[in-house]
């Protein structure tokens, strides 16, 4: 069997092995997935090790996305916009690193949650590492807007400047700023990629950017609807957490390394079983 593994520190917590697991079975794919703690200091020497014992493919989470990014030989384009990697493969060609999130976002709202991102109007708050990793994926799929707004509108607008050659290109209308930027009108989909969720803190947005059409979805997930989900449903709006969103991405680096795509949707189902 072909080993993987998933990279962090915490790592104990993670979902990927039972994700990939499942992943294998479903495909018959010959694959054997593990979890590997690397502390904070050895992140590149464990990566080696890896290799050298014939590891095929890592997963990166957090801390190491950025050592990740800094490590591989060749990046996808994605991950050289994303400036982040959660994705390693490694052959003869050496070390190549993708990142994987922005399109699990993508096949979340799309696919499983059957909302089409074409020619709608997304607001997406935050932007730090997470909310970079999803933009060029989102643009891929031409909506008509794009308002990236932060609690620090400068690096808002450091987005809008990045991302604006691929916002022309995809036919796009993108915006940046700080929370007055947020358009008094709901929008098709509000995507929260703030780390306000963690500590159970609500990104600043006007309330009038939820509607009943609108679709909240909020990347981080839990055994409860966070803060976010809640008050996106109070105001009238549709809520999601971000658990398809991790099977949705998981999928992806499957397919990076095996060439064959599983379906997210059974997996999902399991893992929202588990949490409850
Ligand atoms: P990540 O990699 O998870 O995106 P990050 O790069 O540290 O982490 O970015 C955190 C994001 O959450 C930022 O957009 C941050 O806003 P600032 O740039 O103004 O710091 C946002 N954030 C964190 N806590 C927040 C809060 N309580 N309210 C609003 N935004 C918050």
């Amino acid at each position: 069997r072909d080993l993987y593994a998933v990279i962090g520190n915490p790592i104990a917590h993670s979902k990927s092995p039972f994700i990939h697991a499942r992943f294998a079975e479903q495909t018959g794919e010959p694959v054997e997935y593990r979890h590997l703690l690397a502390p904070l200091d050895g992140f590149a020497d464990h990566v080696r090790a890896f290799i050298a014992e014939g590891g095929r493919g890592l997963n990166v989470t957090v801390p190491f996305k950025l050592e990740a990014h800094a490590l591989a030989d060749t990046l996808s384009p994605r991950a050289s916009a994303a400036g982040a990697v959660n994705t390693l493969r490694f052959d003869a060609e050496g070390i190549f690193g993708d990142n994987t999130d922005g399109v699990g976002l993508v096949r979340d709202i799309e696919a499983n949650l059957g909302v089409s991102l074409k020619d709608a109007r997304v607001l997406l708050l935050g932007a730090g590492g997470a909310a970079r990793g999803v933009v060029l994926p989102m643009l891929d799929r031409a909506p008509r807007a794009l308002a990236i707004v932060n609690r620090t509108a400068a690096k808002a607008d450091a987005l809008v400047e990045q991302f604006a050659a691929a916002a022309a290109a995809a036919g796009c209308e993108l915006t940046g700023g700080g929370a007055q930027a947020v358009g008094a009108h709901p929008y098709d989909v509000i995507v929260n990629a703030t780390a306000g969720s963690l500590d159970a803190s609500l990104p600043e947005c006007d309330d009038r950017a939820f509607g009943s059409g609108t679709l909240a979805y909020d990347m981080m997930y839990g055994a409860q609807p966070t803060v976010f989900m809640r008050h996106a449903q109070a105001l009238g709006a549709r809520a999601s957490d971000g658990l398809g969103m991790l099977v949705e991405q998981a999928a992806e680096s499957f397919f990076i390394w095996r060439g064959v795509r599983p379906d997210g949707a059974p997996v999902l189902a399991a893992l929202r079983g588990m949490l409850s």
